[in-house]
């Protein structure tokens, strides 16, 4: 780029664009371009910022992930103090809310706001001169964490306001884990041997609490924005529902299932609705706020104590039951760990019967002094496995009986504990909580192996699910995950199969095809390492770019990596020491599977991100030339001017596509400043 003044309008550009992006997808969940489009703008805007560091800011789209690891978090004031909410927890005490303030107001018709009250952290967001400042959480409501750059990495929160604004406000609002999100992180943090988080609230929490926002950046964190805190130097709405319509505008995201409720009749079924419909959400909801709509009205009702009168959470009722725990059964996982589960009454739990429940371990089963026999709590968040909370203990009638892993899987003939499945002998690694089966072959293994493989997170093949891959399994048409990709010359036996037609069989087959081409850190989640989730594959992906350079690393160069600690590295030698396993990863190659993965940010090629467009006749050298020595230097050509071209290069006799570039204003270069560009990047 020939100089700063011209980079730095080009870097402003591109951070609009990049910001509007970000809101169509994080925001309004509609985006406009495609991701390959989307990393292109990103990449141009990285290079110019690494040519240019004097242009670079930390409010810039690329900066959302860049900062250092912190030895603490810093202690914001909130200038105005963050309350919290009374509670109703019944249509009575809601009733009793709203006379208590009409009486006080004087008047007992006014419009109110429903929202959702959504179980995650609460935070206050500054922004000065429209772009983001500080991100604090609640803290004791005076004081909060500074949380700035953890926050920055959450999409969804703008780093700069799109138009005019007070020169300096603060909006709050909840961050949350979506439930998707939450599972996902827990099911990795399983495999690593981690500890669970109890709730997406406390996942929330543990995200945005972190000292290294690279760590915040990996979870899938979203926010609504539920207030403005306040705002200095300029007017504001009348009403907290135009209030939240404004913070629209400004691309804050702000939750569609808000209401205006025109008098305190239409709260209820406002409120049933969403009794009844909160399991489908995409996060935790306990309940609804019911908010007082006009700000002069809050004002004259002012607080009590650290609750304002002019909003109340009138709280869902909770999902729990209790049952008898009648019995632990055990399961063999798919890394072989024998995982207990509850064996329960049948009971109805908000309109779904549970018959079982998870139980993560033998620990946790202590902890909790769950015994067999136990009248248990249980409860039920969202569509997930429902768990025991645990034991009514005034209950116990002194017949209960403690639960003992290795007494139950006990083997009287072989006089030894057992797989229940395999029948091999069990094992406890030094150090960890679960059991194992010793059995690397163990049918029940092997079988969720590929299960895993196959899986929406891992190689994503469509329709290979828990059904199909236990009939492929039985009938002997695969057993491991490489057979997948032979399937294809076993058309005829697959055609005999029950359900199987000609369309469910090529089906299968195509989407075993398109799955070879995953990127690298699926393929290595795939092979269900143990203790390698998400997190870590993505990790080692990053650093090893191939299967055999990661199969070939040592202990220490593994032990090297940031959170790589001797539990995995271990984990991923023993591994890639496996015969079967290096078997198995030589008939993936064969087959086709794609085990590398181009670094991505392998250096930054000169005119990467970059498009150009070629109009009339170059005097210098042919068309095809200029396109391959763009393509040379890491440019891409186009063969007409859109929004994405960076340059038109003009030649003699240009032909339209000059206007086009002109109404567009796509920077024009002629022949001169072309080879100049070539021979300054060449
Ligand atoms: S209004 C001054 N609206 O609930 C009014 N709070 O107990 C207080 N919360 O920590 C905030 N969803 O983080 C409000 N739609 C919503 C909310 C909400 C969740 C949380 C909030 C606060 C707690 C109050």
């Amino acid at each position: 780029m020939a100089d700063l003044a011209e980079a730095q309008k080009r870097i402003e550009k591109l951070r609009a664009e990049i910001n509007h992006h970000n809101y169509r997808y994080y925001v309004l969940d509609s985006p406009e371009i495609s991701d390959a489009e989307y990393d292109a703008l990103m990449r141009e805007l990285q290079q110019l910022e690494g040519q240019y560091p004097q242009l670079l800011t930390p409010d810039s789209p690329t900066q959302r992930v860049g900062a250092e690891p912190l030895e603490a978090l810093g202690v914001v004031e909130h200038p105005l103090p963050l309350l919290s909410l009374g509670n109703a927890f019944s249509g009575e005490e809601l009733l009793a809310w709203h006379t208590r303030i009409s009486r006080l107001l004087g008047q007992a018709s006014f419009d109110l706001v429903g929202e959702h009250k959504i179980d995650g952290l609460a935070v206050a967001l500054t922004y000065e001169n429209g772009r983001f400042v500080t991100g604090a959480t609640r803290g004791d409501g005076f004081r909060g964490e500074d949380i700035t750059q953890n926050l920055r990495t959450i999409r969804s929160i703008p780093l700069a306001v799109p138009k005019d604004t007070p020169p300096r406000f603060e909006v709050r609002g909840e961050v949350f884990l979506p439930v998707d999100g939450f599972h996902r992180l827990n099911q990795e943090r399983e495999k690593e041997g981690l500890p669970l988080f109890a709730n997406p609230r406390n996942a929330a929490a543990g995200s945005v609490r972190q000292l290294d926002p690279k760590i915040t950046a990996r979870r899938p964190l979203d926010i609504y924005i539920y207030m403005l805190g306040y705002a200095e130097g300029g007017a504001t709405p009348a009403t907290h529902w135009e209030t939240l319509e404004y913070l629209k505008s400004l691309d804050f995201k702000v939750n569609p299932n808000n209401r205006r409720l025109p008098d305190i009749g239409q709260v209820e079924s406002y409120y049933q609705t969403w009794v009844e419909k909160r399991e489908k959400l995409q996060y935790e909801a306990d309940g609804i706020v019911v908010k007082v709509n006009q700000l002069d009205l809050q004002q004259r009702l002012g607080d009590v104590g650290r609750e304002p009168r002019w909003a109340i959470a009138y709280k869902f009722p909770a999902v729990q039951g209790t049952t008898r725990l009648i019995d632990i059964g055990i399961s063999v996982g798919r890394t072989g760990t024998l995982n207990p589960y509850a064996i329960l009454e049948p009971v109805s739990v908000g309109g779904v019967t549970i018959r079982q429940a998870a139980l993560h371990n033998e620990d946790d089963i202590r902890r909790k002094d769950i015994r067999i026999g136990d009248t248990v709590i249980i409860q039920r968040a969202g569509e997930v496995i429902p768990e025991v909370v645990g034991p009514i203990v005034s209950k116990r009638t002194g017949k209960e009986k403690e639960f003992d892993l290795l007494e139950k899987v006990y083997d009287k003939e072989k006089k030894r504990p057992a797989c229940p499945v395999c029948g091999s002998e069990v094992l406890q690694p030094e150090g960890e909580v679960m059991y194992y089966c010793s059995n690397a072959a163990c049918p029940a293994q092997a079988q969720q192996r590929i299960e895993h493989f196959a899986s929406r997170g891992a190689m994503d093949i469509r329709g290979i699910g828990e059904n199909l891959t236990a009939t492929l399994f039985q009938k002997g048409l695969i057993k491991d995950i490489a057979d997948l990709y032979y399937l294809k010359d076993r058309r005829e036996q697959l055609l005999g199969l029950e359900k199987m037609g000609e369309k469910s069989v090529s089906n299968m087959l195509d989407a075993i095809e398109k799955s070879k081409n995953r990127p690298l850190a699926r393929v290595i989640l795939a092979l269900g390492i143990r203790h390698i989730g998400e997190e870590t594959a993505e990790l080692l992906a990053g650093e090893f770019h191939s299967l055999a350079e990661l199969a070939a690393a040592s202990r220490e160069e593994l032990m090297s990596i940031d959170t790589i600690g001797p539990k995995i590295a271990d984990s991923i030698m023993a591994f890639f020491r496996q015969e079967e396993n290096r078997d198995i990863i030589r008939r993936l190659k064969e087959a086709g599977v794609k085990l590398e993965e181009k670094p991505m940010k392998a250096e930054v090629l000169p005119l990467s991100g970059m498009e150009f467009v070629l109009t009339g006749t170059l005097e210098a050298f042919p068309r095809k030339e200029a396109e391959d020595r763009i393509k040379a230097l890491g440019g891409t050509t186009g063969s007409s001017v859109t929004r994405k071209t960076t340059y038109l290069v003009v030649g003699a006799e240009p032909g339209s596509k000059l206007d086009k570039a002109r109404s567009l204003g796509t920077k024009i270069m002629n022949e001169a400043e072309f080879r100049q560009l070539l021979n300054q990047k060449g």
